[in-house]
């Protein structure tokens, strides 16, 4: 038993415990309760006979003692690494910010023309997304079955037998006379709202987007005040050197009536630069005064209806209307 345990104190001493895996590896191999190497020398204690067995019991204490200071040894210079190692709290890092969210190019663009009307006195209306055909058609002057509808294609929802057709507005305008219905001139008022159409889906048309109506009534409105106000308005919106033109165009609620565009330099298009329509306009044509009570011959006006997404893609360089309806952060968080 005394050479055993001269061996062991050999062995205890040349361990080189400098990991966390060498020291438990040592602890259970030398003090484990089961069948460490002291332990197993402490249970054979009794098999010494008597008179020996003090002096052996005292070595064996002694041997015990030694792993155990070993142990501790290990457990100083452990701690000591770990905390030379460890990543310190850098105080001069930036905090972190929490992520705020930013408003949709759309919305931006919205409230930026509303802001625009606001200036030139224009009161704000809103109307019904989903619409009865006599709004949305028949009182702005497109009887039924005429091929005017078709550059309107829209989505009809379930409707009973006798009822009218109900649809998902194809523009702002049935808010023209849903405001003509209760209000009489003067008027000087923007529709902000959501449109829907069954268009084929480009790059420049999705199957819904924003309008934003204008309508102005009173005695002698001519379509100068249209074109001065529009000229304002594309002026503050893209700027003085902006470059727009107007277009003679059809719609069966305006007489005469014009489109306009606005012009974007691109340097990848062959010609430099293209045309965007955004949007269409004119004088209010006699047969919506007729169906909404207002005399013709006393007043005139003025309408015009604008693509929201369009101004959007002009003001911040956006290629493709699809980007707007992703709701993808990359794209988002840049404005
Ligand atoms: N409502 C028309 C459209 O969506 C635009 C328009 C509005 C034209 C008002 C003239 C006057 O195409």
């Amino acid at each position: 038993m005394t050479a055993q345990i001269e061996a062991l104190e050999q062995q205890i001493r040349a361990e080189a415990l400098d990991t966390a895996e060498a020291r438990e590896a040592f602890r259970v191999r030398y003090l484990g309760r089961k069948s460490g190497e002291i332990t197993d020398l402490m249970k054979g204690l009794k098999e010494v006979s008597s008179d020996e067995r003090p002096a052996v019991g005292q070595r064996l204490n002694a041997l015990r003692a030694l792993a155990e200071a070993r142990l501790a040894e290990a457990d100083a210079r452990l701690q000591e690494t770990t905390r030379a190692t460890a990543p310190r709290l850098d105080l001069t890092l930036p905090g972190r910010v929490p992520a705020a969210g930013s408003l949709h190019p759309i919305t931006e663009t919205l409230y930026e023309i509303e802001r625009v009307f606001a200036r030139l006195g224009f009161s704000i209306a809103e109307g019904p997304e989903i619409e009865d055909d006599f709004h949305n058609f028949t009182a702005l002057g497109f009887p039924p079955d005429h091929p005017a509808r078709d550059m309107q294609d829209t989505f009809f929802l379930r409707h009973g037998e006798d009822e009218q057709d109900v649809v998902l507005r194809t523009h702002t305008s049935p808010v023209q006379i849903r405001v003509m219905e209760r209000e009489k001139p003067p008027l000087r008022l923007i529709v902000p709202g959501r449109v829907y159409r069954n268009e084929s889906i480009s790059y420049k048309s999705f199957c819904l987007f924003h309008q934003v109506e204008g309508l102005v009534v009173d005695k002698d409105v001519t379509f100068a005040d249209l074109k001065a106000v529009l000229r304002l308005f594309a002026e503050s919106i893209f700027g003085e050197g902006v470059r727009m033109r107007f277009r003679p165009s059809f719609f069966p609620f305006t007489e005469p009536s014009a489109e306009v565009d606005i012009y974007q330099p691109d340097p990848d298009h062959p010609d430099g630069g293209r045309w965007l329509e955004i949007l269409g306009c004119g004088m209010v044509d006699p047969v919506v005064f007729g169906h909404v009570g207002i005399d013709a011959e006393a007043y005139t006006g003025y309408a015009f209806g604008m693509g929201v997404e369009r101004i959007a893609m002009l003001r911040y360089g956006i290629s493709d209307i699809r980007l707007l309806y992703e709701n993808d952060v990359r794209l988002l968080a840049q404005f």
